[in-house]
């Protein structure tokens, strides 16, 4: 079968490369792709938003599957169009992927099906909204309503800065015209639970851990995610029922309730509170860097799981029972203004996996282009042994320009 990955990251990479250990795949082809992927795949220069191109390319070079990744394609159609055409496609509707691009869906839907999450009310007037977080207690948790590339949601600890944060998002319209969610300052460790699911079907994938600010002892800013691992001692069977019956389950039954049935991979940004799990947040599709660390686990043929999952069928899933962990490299200055450019050495001699999230050659060189850079993941028996290993591995990556977090992992020793 040929495949085509929709996508550029580093979790498009890890999808790839999974997809590249299928015996029934013949050849995979990545839109646009990245440096690290035309190792494994063809890339061609097809923007991820860009639904009737792609759907075109998939038609007339006969694709047998086509796999998205990022949630700006799940915006702009793509599932959909492939859907009309009869074309298969792993990833949701426009529809249904609204679990992650309206904040307000999201709560609307996690009220009316009685979903765990924090109480929440929905603004659209920046005076209303001011008022409503004066009369109520800090920190304040203020999200945009709509996709802000991971920097929509404002954790304020002051009134001044919830101010600053209200005029951004409702006066001055910083990521478009939209509306904000406020919501309660819920507290615990936070996971990500990734399901496959088709309509009333959810099949889990092990639970990871993100690490999203930028510095060690989550201090700094938000990031995309600087590292992740698997699996989480403090996440237990018991845990993983309660998240799968009345989070995960219920909301893909809320979903086709709604008329919006979801296929693809619903992504539960979860928290273990005093009282009980809750939702944080849904994605639609593989997070990222969690996807590059769960992908290597999987032991069956992850080209059969994604075709019968689209199809309706019911997979057949094993995982590998070893731990996972990566660190991120990403420039300095990130997830601020950084500069591009910086020759990466070394990549070739790391013992793990090296997944590219912002890279390019420039004179046969591997050379940083983007925010986060790339991933080194490594496995071992225990997380321990995969925190250590990749420490090392990740120190084998030579570039001027370039930092990590040195505590990934650290809070499941907590
Ligand atoms: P989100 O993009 O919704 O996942 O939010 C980004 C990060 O903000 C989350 O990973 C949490 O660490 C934090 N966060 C979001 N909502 C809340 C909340 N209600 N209470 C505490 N922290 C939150
Ligand atoms: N790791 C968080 C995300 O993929 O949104």
């Amino acid at each position: 079968m040929k495949v085509l990955v929709v996508g550029s990251g580093g979790r498009c990479h890890a999808i790839v490369e999974a997809l590249s250990r299928s015996p029934q795949v013949e050849k995979i082809y990545c839109a646009p792709g990245n440096a690290g992927i035309a190792a494994t795949a063809e890339c061609i220069a097809i923007k991820e938003t860009a639904a009737d191109e792609l759907c075109a390319f998939a038609r007339e070079n006969a694709i047998g599957l086509t796999v998205v990744g990022p949630e700006v394609a799940l915006e702009a159609g793509i599932a959909d169009r492939f859907k009309a055409e009869g074309l298969r496609i792993f990833g949701p509707t426009k529809s249904a992927a609204r679990i992650e691009t309206s904040k307000e869906f999201a709560k609307e839907l996690m009220q009316k099906y009685d979903i765990p999450t924090a109480a929440f009310r929905t603004f659209g007037d920046y005076d209303e909204a001011l008022a409503y977080v004066k009369a109520g207690t800090l920190p304040a948790v203020l999200k945009y309503d709509g996709l802000a590339a991971g920097k929509g949601v404002v954790i304020a600890e002051t009134l001044e800065q919830a101010d600053e944060a209200l005029k951004d998002m409702l006066l001055d319209a910083k990521f478009g015209q939209g509306r904000v969610v406020i919501e309660e300052y819920l507290e615990g460790p936070e996971f990500s639970l990734m399901c496959f699911v088709n309509g009333h079907d959810v099949y889990p994938m092990p639970a990871a851990q993100d690490h999203k600010r930028a510095y060690d002892g989550d201090k700094g800013p938000n990031t995309g995610g600087m590292g992740a691992y698997t699996e989480l001692p403090f996440i237990d069977k018991a845990d993983l029922d309660y998240a799968m019956n009345n989070i995960m389950r219920r909301t893909a039954d809320a979903l086709v309730a709604e008329g919006a049935p979801f296929c693809g991979v619903l992504y539960g940004g979860l928290m273990k509170t005093s009282q009980g799990i809750k939702v944080i947040e849904f994605n639609a599709r593989f997070g990222d860097p969690e996807t590059e660390v769960v992908l290597p686990r999987m032991k069956s043929d992850i080209c059969s799981v994604f075709c019968d999952v689209a199809d309706g069928r019911a997979p057949s899933i094993e995982w590998h029972d070893f731990a996972t962990l990566g660190i991120v490299l990403a420039s300095k200055g990130y997830p601020n203004s950084y500069e591009k450019g910086f020759v990466i050495e070394g990549v070739d001699t790391v013992d793990g996996s090296v997944y590219h999230m912002g890279t390019a050659v420039k004179d046969g060189k591997y050379v940083t282009s983007g925010g986060r850079v790339m991933i080194v993941v490594c496995k071992a028996p225990t997380l321990r042994e995969a925190q250590a290993k990749a420490a090392a591995e990740v120190a084998k990556i030579g570039c001027d320009n370039l930092f990590h977090r040195t505590d990934i992992g650290d809070k499941a020793f907590k």
